[in-house]
């Protein structure tokens, strides 16, 4: 897809939502290479703010001191390697990206998400990071909480089953399907289950299946959503 022109910034932003292992951001990563922009995964930033409270030992059912930690902590995103398409993250000036999928962070990363202070920080250092646009965004409340003005919003899903599938897969767990059959299911129902900003589709947004799509039928797909999305919005020709 011919990159689209960026006349005003509201044409260059792209809200990826969708529960657990919907392929939110192996969708994003290739539609921001496709758009030439850079994929800002947010799930980043809720877990690296988890590794920082478990490395801490604070009780992250104390939610008043996950918060004050976070609240303390100095954390930054920068381009990572040579094409600089993505954000590593750094808490405190360590690098926390390698830290981000071990287990203990996989399972506490909901607690520490439904903290509202919490997400009121993150979500103000997400806006700010994405006034530069050219982005496509995903996470959980993008386009319900975070970027609610975004032109192009996308709600991707798969059966349950299918998600856990290709989480299994993707962790090497493919013996233990029903183990992360039941995390799956866990996760989702904490974040659709949580007062601060739940899981949900924005009213505006495109919902895309991918249960029975393989990763380029998805992103070809999501790519159709943006260019319909953006001749509804009088931007024709600026994806052609
Ligand atoms: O890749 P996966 O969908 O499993 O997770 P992720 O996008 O890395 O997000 C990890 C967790 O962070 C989610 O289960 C949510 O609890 C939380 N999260 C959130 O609350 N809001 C976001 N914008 C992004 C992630």
């Amino acid at each position: 897809m011919a990159n689209p022109n960026c006349h005003s910034l509201v044409t260059c932003l792209v809200a990826i939502d969708g529960p657990v292992a919907s392929g939110k951001t192996a969708v994003g990563r290739a539609l921001a290479q496709r758009l030439g922009w850079r994929l800002f995964d947010t799930g980043v930033m809720y877990r690296a703010a988890t590794w920082h409270a478990l490395r801490n030992q604070v009780h992250l059912d104390e939610a008043e001191s996950v918060a004050e930690l976070i609240r303390e902590a100095e954390i930054v995103l920068r381009p990572n390697g040579a094409s600089g398409a993505e954000l590593d993250i750094f808490v405190n000036g360590d690098p926390a990206t390698p830290h981000l999928r071990q287990p203990a962070v996989e399972s506490a990363v909901p607690v520490v998400a439904a903290i509202a202070e919490v997400r009121e920080l993150l979500v103000a250092q997400q806006q700010r990071q994405s006034a530069q646009g050219r982005l496509v965004v995903v996470g959980r409340d993008i386009g319900t909480v975070v970027l609610p003005d975004a032109p192009v919003k996308i709600f991707l899903t798969a059966s349950e089953e299918v998600r856990a599938q290709r989480r299994a897969i993707q962790t090497n767990q493919e013996s233990e399907s029903e183990a992360v059959l039941r995390a799956t299911r866990q996760r989702d129902r904490r974040d659709r289950g949580r007062a601060a900003s739940p899981l949900v589709a924005a009213d505006d947004a495109v919902t895309l299946d991918t249960s029975e799509l393989s990763l380029d039928e998805s992103v070809d797909a999501a790519e159709q959503i943006i260019r319909d999305r953006l001749d509804a919005l009088g931007h024709a020709g600026e994806t052609s």
